[in-house]
């Protein structure tokens, strides 16, 4: 009737226009297209942002001008977009206000930023959850990293976690993204690359690499999303584990080690700190550490199985 069309034709327009309401997935499309958006500009800007700032990020680790300069991008990118109500990122100790909506996006700005002194790859990456921070990566609808290499791609998936499919994109000079192939890990394992110094690393996870440094080849590049892309491109094993001077990592959940952990296990593989997914690890903080280890399932059963049970 008429009349009832109407009104549901006004309902319909109310959902739209209100950002709370907003289905997440949609947020986390948009999410993703908004980070692709960002990454010309982004990438754009590395060249005259090579140089330390006089500051410390909340990890206390050195801040690049190139972290902030990146931050500032995406805090504004995401910030503006209905439905998206937090914006969290490696660079800023608390979570920043974005208006109405039930979505929170974890934003490593710059992920392996020491390596734009070495002129090596480096990269950014967006975790979207359906809810408030801190939160288990149970609860990403969405994430994706931008991988600005010899080519400038993003490697994302949208869903839950047990649903989601993972793509590689083009990054066009104008930020739209290009869907390429679906990313599936391949069976056969080639790579390996582990953080930390040799002498660091527990007992338990030495033996474990005098395993495996038989079998695979080292491809270690000192930024995560790169050596994770290798990975994913030729099958292997990523961690940067535990170690005796910092028993928790290097990485932090909510927007690296989460992030990765969905990509991986979305592309067939699986991720673990040594006794469970990452993604079932229970949130406490924004930059809660945890230990990352992230490849073809039968390493990582390995790997479990020869971390001790103390762990
Ligand atoms: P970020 O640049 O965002 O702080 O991340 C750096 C991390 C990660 O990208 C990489 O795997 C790891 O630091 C490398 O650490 P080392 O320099 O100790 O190898
Ligand atoms: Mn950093
Ligand atoms: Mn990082
Ligand atoms: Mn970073």
């Amino acid at each position: 009737m008429e009349g009832s069309d109407a009104g549901d034709e006004a309902a319909r327009d109310d959902d739209a226009t209100d950002p709370a309401a907003r289905d997440p997935v949609a947020v986390a499309e948009a999410a993703l297209d908004a980070v692709a958006a960002a990454a010309p500009e982004i990438r754009a800007g590395l060249p005259g942002r090579r140089r330390y700032l006089d500051d410390e990020n909340p990890s206390g680790e050195d801040v690049l001008a190139a972290d902030v300069y990146a931050d500032e991008l995406l805090e504004t990118a995401l910030g503006d977009l209905d439905g998206v109500g937090t914006y969290a990122s490696e660079e800023r100790e608390s979570a920043v206000d974005a208006g109405e909506g039930s979505v929170s996006v974890a934003v490593d700005p710059l992920d392996g930023s020491s390596n734009l002194a070495s002129n090596n790859p480096m990269g950014s990456i967006v975790a979207v959850y359906d809810g408030p921070l801190p939160a288990s990566g149970r609860d990403l609808v969405a994430a994706g990293f931008v991988l600005y290499g010899p080519v400038t791609t993003m490697v994302a998936g949208v869903g839950a976690p047990a649903d989601a499919t993972v793509h590689e994109y083009l990054v066009t000079e104008e930020g739209d993204r290009e869907q390429l192939e679906r990313v599936r890990l391949p069976d056969d394992p080639t790579v390996y690359g582990f953080g930390g110094r040799v002498p660091d690393w527990p007992a338990d996870f030495a033996a474990y690499v005098d395993e495996i440094e038989d079998e695979l080849k080292l491809r270690y590049g000192g930024a995560m999303i790169a050596d994770v892309s290798q990975v994913l491109s030729y099958g292997g094993v990523f961690a940067y584990p535990a170690l005796e001077s910092a028993p928790d990592g290097k990485l932090r959940l909510q927007f690296e080690g989460n992030p990765v952990a969905y990509l991986v296990e979305g592309a067939g593989g699986r991720s673990s700190d040594g006794a469970r997914s990452l993604l079932d690890i229970e949130a406490t903080g924004i930059h809660q550490r945890v230990p990352v280890h992230v490849g073809n399932a039968p390493l990582i059963e390995r790997l479990e199985t020869a971390l001790d049970d103390v762990r």
